[in-house]
């Protein structure tokens, strides 16, 4: 580790230079060099601001954004050299800019502190990535439009408690996850208009005595407006914690899904495979095809949901304004990004690329005496029965069929009639799980008649 004098970044207050192991505790830079085009970024703002307030002369401001545009093609290079002894990136792009400009890069720092440039930068940041989670999570839900299109009139189990419990269609089940993804879309939207302000120019925490405009700095960086209290403005990071509990949600709705995908694949179902692609085999058992992508999927969720909890965690009880504790907030929700990211699109190539057997369940759709509430349905309709009698009636014909060991439609009429005198024939073609489906035409319900013009509005809602 480079270890440059203590005085050097911390000026005449200090005479020795730091424990290596203090360097190794206070040091970000490893993470933080993440932040480095947003805080760049928001250095040009800040610099232009500054010289068109006449707080600094226009030459200076001239040679500050040169350099700081040398610095990020540096960076972006990969012959940018990062420094420990430097702490953060802050730091880090102000020391390199006084090494190409001289000492007019010390002007840079005028009205502002690392407490506000690190919350304008991280702002900057998580912005962007909701707006590349929100593009992908458009991907995956037209990748379940595609399969719910397919699946129209696909008839499946449909599960309560994982036992059969009503027949569905494939694209009921494919729209209900476009449902869940939609508000993902919308709480990542939320998020991002909450935080859309900046803090830029509340400076340590209670402001500056230069006649800044915050109001222009916050245009440039594409904020709505600036923060309207300054010691707000540097110690809440509610913002990252909105965007990582979004993104735990949205893990959790990635992760059930993957757990059906893994259910759904096995041998026993046989609902779906998947390509070789999506599958790995084993380095034992040459028979086997596994669905780890979807395991890991299904894993994800855990990562996601500590860093929310360590997160929440960090900031309960830290007084107003900065703590340095704060800077435990970037790796969370980096790595949160990073992860949700993978998955959506990992589970977005398996949705595209699982193939779905509709012989297999329609075959599991009517097994379990699925459609007994059918029969229910035509005891009230037709007999005029109370749902509870029909529904006690119904039990025991099942019980009936499942002594006999056969299905409900296979009982014959004197059967039926000896524990429903009034049923006739006719009642036996609501036990189809063709005609079930059909029949769910309740708004949202599974009947394709709805389920369509649920893929449509999706459809022209994501256009
Ligand atoms: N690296 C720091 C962080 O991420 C930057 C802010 C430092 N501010 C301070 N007062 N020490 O939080």
């Amino acid at each position: 580790m480079k270890k440059n004098s203590s005085s050097e970044i911390w000026g005449g207050r200090f005479s020795e230079a730091p424990e290596d192991i203090m360097q190794a505790v206070n040091a970000s830079i490893d993470f933080d060099k993440r932040l480095y085009r947003e805080d760049i970024e928001g250095s040009l703002s800040h610099a232009a601001m500054l010289a068109r307030q006449g707080v600094i002369d226009d030459g200076d401001a001239e040679a500050i954004c040169e350099g700081l545009r040398q610095i990020a093609a540096e960076i972006e290079s990969g012959g940018f050299e990062f420094s420990s002894a430097l702490e953060d990136i802050h730091m880090n792009v102000e020391a390199r800019l006084r090494e190409i400009i001289g000492p007019a890069a010390g002007k840079l720092h005028t009205a502002r502190s690392r407490n506000d440039q690190v919350a304008t930068d991280f702002r900057l940041w998580v912005r962007n990535r909701i707006d590349r989670i929100s593009a992908k999570l458009e991907g995956l839900m037209l990748a379940h439009l595609d399969q719910a299109e397919w699946g129209i009139d696909r008839i499946m189990p449909g599960f309560t408690h994982l036992q059969n419990a009503q027949p569905v269609t494939w694209a009921h089940h494919m729209m209900a996850y476009v449902e869940m993804f939609g508000r993902d879309l919308s709480r990542f939207g939320d998020a991002r208009s909450r935080m859309n302000e900046s803090p830029l120019g509340a400076a340590a925490l209670a402001g500056t005595s230069f006649p800044i405009d915050r109001h222009v700095t916050a245009r440039d960086l594409g904020f709505d407006k600036p923060m309207a209290n300054s010691l707000d403005a540097v110690s809440d990071r509610d913002f990252a914690l909105e965007f990582l509990a979004a993104a735990s949600i949205c893990g959790v709705h990635l992760s059930r899904l993957a757990e059906e995908l893994v259910i759904w694949s096995s041998p026993q179902f046989g609902f779906i495979a998947f390509s070789d692609k999506f599958s790995t085999g084993s380095s034992i058992m040459p028979q086997k095809r596994n669905p780890d992508a979807a395991e890991l999927v299904r894993a994800k969720a855990g990562r996601l949901n500590g860093s929310l909890a360590a997160l929440l965690t960090v900031m309960k009880g830290l007084p107003l304004a900065y703590s340095k504790d704060m800077q435990e907030d970037k790796e969370q929700v980096f790595d949160s990004a990073d992860t949700l990211e993978l998955a959506i699109d990992a589970m977005r190539g398996m949705i595209a690329d699982l193939t779905p057997n509709p012989e297999r369940m329609r075959a599991a759709a009517a097994a379990g005496y699925s459609t007994a509430t059918d029969l229910a349905d035509w005891l009230v309709r037709e007999l005029s029965m109370s749902f509870r009698n029909a529904h006690r009636a119904t039990g025991q014909l099942v019980k009936m069929a499942e002594d006999a060991n056969v299905e409900l439609a296979d009982l014959s009429l004197a059967d039926m009639q000896s524990v429903c005198p009034g049923l006739v024939e006719d009642a036996r073609r609501v036990l189809t799980v063709e005609n079930s489906v059909e029949s769910r035409a309740s708004y949202g319900g599974t009947a394709p008649v709805q389920v369509r013009s649920q893929i449509k509005l999706w459809r022209s809602k994501l256009k």
